[in-house]
């Protein structure tokens, strides 16, 4: 055998035996191709960027590069926008007008500034352009489209904290506009909102709804039914306006009268069941008397929790005996 033959031919055994043997049997290694890829992604979208960032650099004094600490600043993503596609190409603002020499405002201007700011609906279908799908479905024709609110006007985007997005700081963005929520979330008796452990946008989609006044489902109860299940029956004994409606009594943002209470029983009540009291009995005469009994003494209908006094169960009953809501 001539030698060269011998070695290939030990060669050979020796990596299709143990020689080799590390390598076939080891775990199969991660797919390096696809964080490659990333990184070519990366850098073309920074190569994007940079017909901005040469300009709008570290020196700004509003923050711009921090966006880089967002999700909109994933550049390793192909779904991340540039500068541009929020901004639009601002040909004119990044070269300078060639004829007037001066440096015209880009496509789209989301805050005041240098520039005036853009029409609020163009502003919008730049983050539409993206940004479709179930949770803004609604959006166009509901309450804040209607009213000139665009994305912007609760989103801010360049800062590394959305302050909307989080259940503490989300109140003070929809505060800025409503202060009658503000108002009624300091009262006595409130959902605990200021406290940050329900958030506006546990009831409301600020996008746009399917149901009334930008309930996050379809009815007012359905919203409510969220967190307060046992409320949804079914009971064998329903009270009307529970099963109508739950704001009809209650104010969910928040009231004197606890708890959250539109106004005080008996008033409440009474603003209903304005009849005299039929019951004449099983508690006589002088303790059910008239529903609006002011006239003589005080009775149990008009003191401490009044009607709730003998109708404890205002919000449906289950007892075979509870058709008035007693029991
Ligand atoms: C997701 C959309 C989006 C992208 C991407 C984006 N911007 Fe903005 N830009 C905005 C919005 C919205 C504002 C208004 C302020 C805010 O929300 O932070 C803004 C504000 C600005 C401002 C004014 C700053 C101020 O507060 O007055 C500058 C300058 C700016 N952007 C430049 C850039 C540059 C440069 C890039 C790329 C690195 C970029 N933007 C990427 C949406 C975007
Ligand atoms: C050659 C330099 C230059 C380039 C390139 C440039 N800008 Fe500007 N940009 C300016 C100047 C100057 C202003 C005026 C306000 C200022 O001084 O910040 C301005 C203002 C803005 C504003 C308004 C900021 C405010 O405070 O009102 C936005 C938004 C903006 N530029 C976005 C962009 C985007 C997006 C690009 C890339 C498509 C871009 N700029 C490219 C120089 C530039
Ligand atoms: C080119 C597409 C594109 C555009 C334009 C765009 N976004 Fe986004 N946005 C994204 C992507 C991608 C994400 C990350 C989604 C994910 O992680 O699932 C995102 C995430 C977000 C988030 C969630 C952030 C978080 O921390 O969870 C908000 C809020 C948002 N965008 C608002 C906006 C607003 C407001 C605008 C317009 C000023 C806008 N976007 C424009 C692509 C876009
Ligand atoms: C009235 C205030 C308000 C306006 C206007 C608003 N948003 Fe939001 N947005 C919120 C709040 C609050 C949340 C967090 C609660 C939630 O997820 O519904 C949120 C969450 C988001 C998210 C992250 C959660 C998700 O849906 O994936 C995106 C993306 C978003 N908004 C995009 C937009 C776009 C695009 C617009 C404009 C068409 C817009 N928002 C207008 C208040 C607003
Ligand atoms: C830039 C101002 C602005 C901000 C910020 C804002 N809103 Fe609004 N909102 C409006 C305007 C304007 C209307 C329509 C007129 C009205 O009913 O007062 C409205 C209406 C509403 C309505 C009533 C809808 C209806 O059908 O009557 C609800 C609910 C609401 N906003 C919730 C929110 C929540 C929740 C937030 C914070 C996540 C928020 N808004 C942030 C301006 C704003
Ligand atoms: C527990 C659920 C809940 C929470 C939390 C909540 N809301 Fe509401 N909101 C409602 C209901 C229910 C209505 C409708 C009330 C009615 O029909 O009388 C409403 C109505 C509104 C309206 C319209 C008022 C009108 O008279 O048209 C605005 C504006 C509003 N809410 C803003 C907010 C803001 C801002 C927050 C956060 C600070 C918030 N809501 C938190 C349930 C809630
Ligand atoms: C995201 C969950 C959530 C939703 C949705 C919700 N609630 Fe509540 N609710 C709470 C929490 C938490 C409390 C406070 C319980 C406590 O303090 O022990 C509360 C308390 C209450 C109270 C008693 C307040 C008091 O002072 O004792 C009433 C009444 C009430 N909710 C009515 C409603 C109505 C009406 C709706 C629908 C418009 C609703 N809730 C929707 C979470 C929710
Ligand atoms: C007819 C008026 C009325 C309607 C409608 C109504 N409530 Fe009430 N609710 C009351 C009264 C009165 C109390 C206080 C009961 C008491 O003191 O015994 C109360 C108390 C509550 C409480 C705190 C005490 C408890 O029982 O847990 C919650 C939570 C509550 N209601 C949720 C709801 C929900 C959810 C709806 C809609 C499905 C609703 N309410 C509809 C009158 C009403
Ligand atoms: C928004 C109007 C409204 C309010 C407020 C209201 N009710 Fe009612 N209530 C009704 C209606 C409607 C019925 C059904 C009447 C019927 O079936 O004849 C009803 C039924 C009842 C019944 C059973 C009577 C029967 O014949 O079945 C009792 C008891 C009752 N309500 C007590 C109360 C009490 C106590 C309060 C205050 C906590 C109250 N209601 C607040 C509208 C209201
Ligand atoms: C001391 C107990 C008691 C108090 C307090 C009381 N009720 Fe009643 N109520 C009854 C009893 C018992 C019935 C059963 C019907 C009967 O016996 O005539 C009844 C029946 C009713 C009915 C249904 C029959 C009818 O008369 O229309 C309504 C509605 C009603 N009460 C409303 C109220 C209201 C509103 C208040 C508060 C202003 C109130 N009740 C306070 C004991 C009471």
């Amino acid at each position: 055998m001539k030698p060269t033959k011998f070695l290939l031919i030990v060669l050979f055994m020796l990596s299709a035996s143990g020689f080799n043997m590390g390598y076939a049997q080891s775990p199969q290694l991660p797919n390096l191709g696809e964080t490659i890829s990333r990184e070519i992604i990366a850098k073309e979208a920074l190569k994007k960027d940079a017909v901005c960032t040469k300009c709008h650099d570290e020196s700004e004094t509003a923050p711009v590069l921090s966006l880089y600490q967002t999700k909109h600043g994933l550049r390793g993503d192909s779904r991340t926008p540039t500068c541009q596609s929020c901004h639009g190409s601002s040909e004119k603002h990044v070269k300078g007008d060639p004829v007037t020499k001066v440096r015209v405002a880009p496509d789209f201007v989301f805050k005041k500034g240098a520039f005036p700011v853009s029409d609020d609906k163009e502003r919008s279908s730049q983050c539409l352009n993206c940004h479709t799908g179930t949770k803004r479905n609604n959006w166009d024709g509901a309450a804040h489209q209607n009213n000139g609110v665009a994305c912007n006007s609760c989103h801010t985007v360049h800062k590394p904290q959305d302050k909307v997005l989080s259940k503490v700081t989300q109140p003070e963005v929809c505060f800025n506009c409503h202060k009658e929520q503000r108002v009624d979330t300091k009262k006595i008796s409130h959902h605990p909102i200021l406290e940050g452990k329900v958030s506006c946008s546990d009831c409301h989609n600020p996008h746009g709804s399917s149901g009334p006044k930008l309930m996050k489902k379809n009815t007012v109860n359905e919203t409510c039914f969220q967190c307060h299940a046992e409320k949804r029956g079914p009971f064998l004994f329903e009270h009307q306006p529970v099963v109508e409606d739950c704001a009809n009594c209650h104010n969910p943002h928040g009231s004197n009268i606890s708890p959250l209470l539109k106004s005080r029983p008996p008033f409440m009540c009474q603003e209903c069941h304005d009849g005299p009291h039929a019951s004449q009995s099983p508690v006589g005469p002088s303790a059910a008397g008239k529903q609006a009994g002011l006239t003589v003494a005080p009775n149990k209908n008009v003191v401490g929790r009044a009607c709730m006094n003998c109708h404890s169960m205002v919000h449906g009953s289950n007892s075979p005996a509870g058709g008035y809501l007693q029991r």
